[in-house]
């Protein structure tokens, strides 16, 4: 595992494995009555969120905390950076503090990679502009892994705003490291150009093309990325001819989506809300591959079998 983690490919395929395996001996401590390890005690994270999140920033939080760490959470509003504070002023004061990881959510792709440059401290990529999403990527594989079975040989086929997602980005990567084949399926405005090439995958502009898939991951429409130009002739139009629901999966296909949802618009109400899609695991299963993720960073000792040793001790205690 390198110091940081600013995209899915800074780790490879056996390091994804080996985080999944670590975030399963996390879950076997979130079954516990006391859901805490001691594993970070002393440690420090600071969790800047520059952009609105639920899903990374509270899971981030929670699993600092479980592992014992003492984690400070700032967001852009309410910080000085409404007094027109610059990123690097912000990153060069908190790093003063010692953390030993920030963990970093802005809206300029590149953000991560720029803090990096001003802090010791490792720096973990939250979600940067319509960059990269590692974390999510990750938890994405662990929860194929976990609900449908091995990801090598798998279709997962992404619909819909390619070209504004990082979680596309960086899910595409992903399971394409672990062997899935990987094809896209959007209107063409907003596929990136020269998908094919530049992401390695089949690419479709017919709704019809999920038939194949074992996975349909879809994503939001990322009307905030969008700017003023209109990519789609209206959000009703998109939903009918690329919003996915019971009608155009068949029976056996699993459903993700990274959340949050514009549920009547790349989702059908009643696909969300149904206990068959992945949607609920995907957001449970963020925390434990965050620990996981913060472990490795932070106190794994180099070499996969000295880490299993140590993080048996660390959660048996
Ligand atoms: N999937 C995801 O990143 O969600 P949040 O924006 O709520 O963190």
């Amino acid at each position: 595992m390198p110091r940081s983690l600013l995209a899915i490919t800074d780790v490879d395929r056996a390091e994804v494995a080996r985080l999944l395996r670590v975030a399963n001996r996390f879950r076997e401590v979130m079954a516990r009555d006391i859901k805490k390890v001691p594993t970070l005690r002393g440690r420090t994270i600071v969790n800047l969120f520059f952009e609105a999140s639920t899903r990374t920033a509270t899971s981030f939080e929670l699993a600092g905390k479980r592992l014992s760490a003492d984690v400070i959470s700032i967001k852009g509003k309410g910080s000085s950076l409404e007094k027109g504070e610059s990123l690097k002023d912000t990153v060069l004061t908190l790093a003063s503090y010692a953390p030993d990881v920030l963990v970093i959510r802005h809206q300029s792709a590149g953000a991560c990679a720029l803090a990096g440059r001003y802090t010791d401290a490792a720096v973990i990529n939250a979600g940067d502009g319509k960059h990269a999403h590692p974390t999510q990527a990750l938890l994405d594989l662990y929860t194929v892994e976990r609900e449908v079975g091995p990801i090598d040989g798998l279709h997962v086929a992404f619909v819909g705003d390619i070209a504004h997602s990082r979680v596309a980005r960086s899910g595409i990567a992903g399971f394409r490291m672990m062997g899935a084949k990987v094809s896209v399926v959007g209107p063409p405005t907003l596929l990136p150009r020269h998908a094919e090439e530049s992401l390695g995958v089949d690419v479709s502009t017919d709704i019809a093309d999920i038939a194949d898939a074992d996975v349909v991951y879809v994503l939001r429409m990322q009307l905030e990325r969008m700017g003023p130009g209109r990519l789609v002739p209206s959000l009703r139009e998109y939903a009918a001819t690329y919003g996915v629901s019971h009608a155009r999966l068949r029976p056996g296909q699993r459903v993700m989506h990274a959340g949050p949802i514009n549920r009547g618009v790349e989702i059908a109400d009643d696909l969300a809300d149904d206990p068959g899609t992945l949607i609920v695991p995907q957001a449970a299963n963020g925390m434990i591959v965050r620990m996981a993720v913060l472990y490795d960073l932070i106190a794994a000792p180099e070499g996969a079998s000295e880490q299993r040793s140590a993080l048996g001790d660390a959660v048996a205690v």
